[in-house]
């Protein structure tokens, strides 16, 4: 039996609500079908956005939205996306399946979408293929109040008050799709493209995001950060606010053949695991690195991609990366979110990759039809944990498993937190694919605590939800504990997450 000691009086950070942030990208059926189906469409629909996904969206609670991309990002030229509808440039989709993008979702779209999410904006720029100029009249157009052109023109096509723009990235992966540069090069380019994301907005400053390493690449970490996280003595804020990370998690590292969404064995659930726990590795080496440049609450650690990669669907377009999703992907969800959450102090935002339709998604779409994935209910499950307290947990006498030896994971992941109103939230996963274990929890500085809420999600390794069956894999209320005094037992089985709130 693992032990857990959870001291709610002991504060460990803030856990910013923007770590379960998502992405959407203008990528195969993400927005288009996914989100948004237009004015005339049969869906029913508010502006355009689906009904049924915004309200299935709003009930997880998304803190952030990420857009246009991505690789999209660094092609898009937004001046193609405002304006009257039928005018909008149709234009060829490079990245994604060489499709046409006719722009009829653009900037006025995206904040509309945010304003029904009720969610905060996070709009990546184009520093690829995109000029200075470009960037700073974007910035000019969403959130200057008084008279200029781009006002005006945001005006003209009928939004008389500016936006907000809480998050800005400058450049998408850009030692890759983002213009295959080197960090010295991209550094510069940084630090003279910021200078122009101007903050018309004094009292809400843009968080300015700079593009931070592929996986392991903490070179890129270092030279970046030597070049831009620079504080010249008369400025208030460094060039930048946060720095990006991105981190895939593919049971085989080969891009050709990265394994199935749906269809695996044990020891291939254990390596997808074991390959994610290495996030763990990454937050601590590259925020060491950023630690000798600025402090974290100068510069946070921004991971906007992240999730697992697997084969697309088969018979599905190649460049629409659509794929199923299992309890794996949930367990993984939990294990990436308690990773944020023991680095909550570093970890600024966090944007799985992807929402709708696309990669690890929380929901799937299909005409008028919708699921709710497994990788839905994780974040669903971890939404009280969104602007809490972490506080103190220790687990004692939990084990590793797995069917490699030097590919296993951790059984029991957890974490624990306090919310404003002084109620502890507590989110536990057992990885165990067929081990069920009990965990014996202690609740220090409490006499009588009291359950006051109690859910469960849990399956076969690779169950999911598909249309013909849409609740496979569900959220369900959790009887399986006993409660007595400051002690908890907790029942978990196999392949489970448990959230429980406590009084
Ligand atoms: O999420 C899919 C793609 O993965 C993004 O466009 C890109 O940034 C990353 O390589």
């Amino acid at each position: 039996m693992a032990k857990l000691y959870v001291d709610g009086e002991v504060k460990e950070g803030f856990i910013h609500p923007e770590i379960y942030g998502q992405f959407s990208e203008h990528l195969g059926r993400g927005i288009y079908e996914g989100i948004f189906v237009g004015e005339d469409s049969e869906i029913p629909n508010t502006n355009g956005m689906r009904n049924d996904v915004v309200k299935a969206l709003k009930e997880m609670k998304v803190p952030v939205l990420r857009w246009p991309g991505g690789c999209f990002a660094d092609e898009y030229h937004w001046k193609d996306g405002i304006g009257p509808k039928e005018k909008r440039k149709r234009m060829v989709n490079v990245n994604w399946g060489k499709v046409v993008e006719d722009n009829s979702f653009g900037t006025h779209e995206f904040f509309e979408l945010c304003r029904q999410l009720e969610c905060k904006t996070y709009i990546n720029g184009n520093v690829g293929s995109g000029t200075v100029q470009e960037m700073n009249e974007w910035i000019e157009y969403m959130t200057f109040n008084g008279e200029s052109p781009m006002a005006n023109l945001r005006k003209e096509n009928g939004h008389e008050k500016p936006w907000t723009v809480d998050y800005f990235g400058v450049g998408n992966e850009n030692w890759g799709c983002g213009g295959n540069m080197t960090p010295q090069y991209y550094g510069n380019l940084y630090r003279r493209y910021q200078t122009f994301v101007r903050d018309y907005n004094s009292e809400k400053p843009i968080y300015r995001i700079c593009c931070g390493a592929n996986a392991s690449d903490y070179e890129w970490t270092e030279e970046v950060m030597k070049t831009c996280a620079y504080k010249a003595p008369e400025h208030l804020h460094c060039f930048m606010d946060g720095l990006s990370l991105h981190y895939y998690t593919l049971p085989n590292n080969d891009w050709n053949h990265k394994g199935s969404a749906t269809q695996f064995n044990q020891e291939e659930y254990y390596v997808t695991l074991h390959k994610t726990e290495k996030m763990e590795e990454l937050i601590r080496k590259h925020s060491n690195i950023m630690s000798k440049y600025a402090s974290s609450e100068e510069v946070g650690l921004i991971v906007d991609e992240w999730g697992g990669w697997y084969d697309v669907e088969p018979g599905t377009n190649p460049g629409f990366l659509y794929q199923q999703n299992t309890m794996r992907d949930a367990i993984m969800a939990a294990v990436n979110f308690d990773i944020f959450n023991k680095y909550c102090k570093v970890v600024r935002m966090a944007n799985i990759a992807q929402m709708v339709n696309v990669l690890a998604s929380s929901v799937l779409t299909e005409g008028p039809e919708m699921v709710l994935t497994p990788t839905y209910y994780a974040f669903h499950m971890y939404k009280h944990h969104q602007g809490a307290e972490l506080v103190h947990s220790k687990l004692t006498e939990n084990s590793v498993i797995g069917v490699k030896k030097e590919e296993q994971v951790t059984k029991i992941s957890q974490t624990v937190s306090r919310s404003e109103d002084g109620i502890l939230n507590l989110t536990i996963t057992n990885t165990s694919v067929d081990e069920a274990e009990k965990v014996d929890v202690t609740f220090a500085n409490m006499t009588q605590a009291k359950v006051i809420e109690a859910n469960i999600l849990s399956g076969a390794m690779n169950a999911y939800n598909s249309f013909e069956q849409k609740d496979c894999v569900k959220e369900t209320a959790y009887t399986g504990y006993s409660i007595h005094d400051n002690q908890l037992i907790i029942k978990l089985p196999p392949c489970s997450i448990v959230q429980m709130r406590i009084e």
